[in-house]
């Protein structure tokens, strides 16, 4: 048994997330943890919500509440649909907790105490209206370039051009509208990753076994080479940047960096957890290496655009702190999945967010297909089409199919009963050749954190059964050979007790029904590559029962309605 620490990535609390965000880190991140649960690992799986920075606060003001209780109702908001998903996080915390804040400013005195931090002044735009400095992406105006009217102080998206908002004609305060800026000094507190890059390199040198996404992001990143980073923003919503309760003098308006913090959380979020459950210290067999987290193997799962903040910003705050904290061993990172091969765009009503897809179809529906179809070589892309088919063939026709099919068998033919007698022919020898192999490639896919590879051996495994079926051809076998015909039915009701356990990490709610159907409770341990032994634990006279149809075809026309919704191919 092994200790495995598994993190998503945070998501931000600024409003329910899309499939795309579900499909880049969060659901990939469960189905990993579920399959190493039940392989017998104990595991600790942490998400929070990021809850700090300009966008919580623009859009809680948007909302018209104050930002606390915007990021309060926003957090059970996104808890709850993770819920409803089945990502089965041991704790969801927030980055706005105590323990984060406490965490987040001991890390930067430590960088502080060892000279890895410095006091530099920037010039930035002050909006007098608003009262505050305003981030790049806030300030607009015209294009110094190309004359468009509304260029961002970070890039002009008429003509593409990187600008500085000093650059831009005529800016304004795109929080306002007000056009009473001007330029002011402000200090900010400046992380000297610089001085880390060596530790920093030859430790991202010993994870040459990295997806390969992540380590080519990677060393990407490092071969750009390392720049020193502002740590502060001019701020009131985040970590105030403040020592043991007192502010740093000429820092008492700024706070934390989001980017800072939010890693952080990971950390802070499984303090949040075992503070909750009255074992202050128990996170520290997870975080410290000096108090046993050697052993623990810590995976973290994410959107490719994060895996810079994971492999440079958050260790070069690990390694500066000099303390022994756990670093990442492996890191999977995720393409994007697109919308008709654009992007999810609320504003635009293209795309499907977490708590509207709930209303459309269950949770095992978007799960299936978003494994089946997840971002890892590629951008992969959402289509209503692509959908209905791998729906109504992967989980209808073959896995619903098969489970009913068996089930109502049985009880028509042999009262329900598992039955007993005969002996296994050459259809179970060949049976029992072909599933050891695809257990072996399902297996080996799943520890790989391979998604799509895991879906589709576990899929060839409902394939694997139908052909069975086909061939044994029980029904007629049942007219002149019932012995024959009850090895076959023993085998089949087998193979459902296999689908409801193989199922468990993907679909975990369809695996639960399946379960039920064959009298078997969950969870249950994942299946040894022996075929012929996994294929005979559901035992002569135990009672079978069909239940429900397990999955619904989607429709023509269900599917129309929805692109009228949501948008498809004509946005
Ligand atoms: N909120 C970020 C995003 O959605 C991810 C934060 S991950 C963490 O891109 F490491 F910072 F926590
Ligand atoms: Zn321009």
């Amino acid at each position: 048994m092994s200790r495995i620490l598994i993190t998503s990535a945070l998501p931000y609390i600024n409003g329910i997330k899309h499939l795309g965000n579900l499909a880049g880190s969060m659901l990939p991140a469960d189905v990993y943890a579920r399959f190493k649960r039940a392989r017998g690992d104990e595991v600790l799986f942490i998400c929070a919500t990021d809850e700090h920075g300009t966008p919580a606060e623009l859009a809680a003001a948007k909302a018209g509440q104050d930002v606390r209780t915007y990021c309060a109702e926003q957090h059970d908001i996104q808890k709850s649909a993770g819920e409803a998903y089945g990502l089965s996080f041991d704790w969801f915390g927030r980055s706005s907790s105590t323990e984060n804040r406490d965490l987040t400013q001991s890390f930067a005195q430590a960088l502080e105490d060892n000279n890895l931090i410095e006091e530099r002044v920037d010039r930035m735009i002050y909006s007098i209206d608003d009262g505050r400095f305003l981030p790049d992406r806030y300030v607009e105006g015209t294009c110094p370039h190309c004359k468009f009217e509304k260029a961002r102080g970070d890039q002009c998206d008429n003509c593409g051009r990187l600008l500085d908002p000093t650059d831009l004609i005529d800016p304004y305060s795109s929080v306002s509208g007000s056009r009473n800026l001007e330029v002011r000094d402000t200090s900010h507190l400046y992380l000297l990753q610089t001085r880390v890059e060596p530790e920093l390199r030859a430790w991202i040198d010993t994870k040459s076994d990295w997806p390969q996404l992540a380590k080519s992001i990677a060393h990407k990143h490092l071969e750009e080479g390392l720049i020193d980073r502002g740590i502060t923003r001019d701020l009131s919503w985040g970590v105030p940047v403040a020592y043991e309760g007192t502010p740093r003098p000429g820092f008492e308006n700024k706070v934390f960096y989001v980017w800072f913090d939010a890693p952080i959380e990971y950390i802070a979020a499984t303090q949040e957890y075992f503070n909750q459950k009255g074992d202050p210290d128990g996170w520290k067999r997870w975080w410290r290496l000096d108090q046993g987290a050697e052993d623990v193997n810590y995976v973290q799962l994410m959107g490719k655009d994060n895996v810079a903040f994971h492999t440079v910003s958050f260790p070069a705050t690990i390694i500066g702190s000099g303390q022994p904290w756990k670093l990442v061993d492996t890191l999977k990172a995720f393409n994007w999945l697109n919308w008709y091969g654009g992007k999810f765009s609320t504003s635009m009503n293209r795309g499907v967010f977490m708590d509207q897809a709930l209303e459309l179809l269950p949770a095992d529906y978007w799960r299936w297909y978003l494994i089946a179809q997840s971002p890892e070589g590629s951008d992969s892309s959402f289509t209503w089409e692509q959908f209905q088919s791998t729906i109504n063939k992967d989980l209808a026709d073959v896995l619903g199919n098969f489970v009913n099919r068996i089930v109502k068998f049985t009880e028509s033919k042999f009262g329900g009963i598992v039955p007993e007698g005969g002996e296994a022919g050459p259809l179970e020898q060949k049976l029992y050749a072909d599933l050891s192999a695809l257990l072996t490639e399902a297996t080996e896919a799943f520890e790989a954190i391979e998604m799509r590879k895991a879906a589709q051996a576990v899929r060839r495994i409902w394939v694997l059964g139908n052909e069975y079926l086909q061939e044994a051809a029980p029904w007629t076998a049942f007219k002149t050979d019932p012995e024959r015909a009850a090895v076959i039915v023993r085998h089949g009701l087998n193979l459902v007790r296999l689908y409801a356990v193989l199922s468990q990490p993907l679909i975990p709610f369809a695996a639960q029904t399946i379960a039920d159907s064959a009298g078997l409770s969950l969870p249950q341990d994942w299946p040894t590559t022996d075929a012929q032994t996994e294929l005979s634990k559901l035992t002569a006279g135990t009672t079978v029962k069909s239940g429900e149809v397990l999955f619904k075809k989607i429709e023509d026309d269900q599917l129309t309605t929805w692109a009228e919704r949501f948008g498809g191919a004509e946005a």
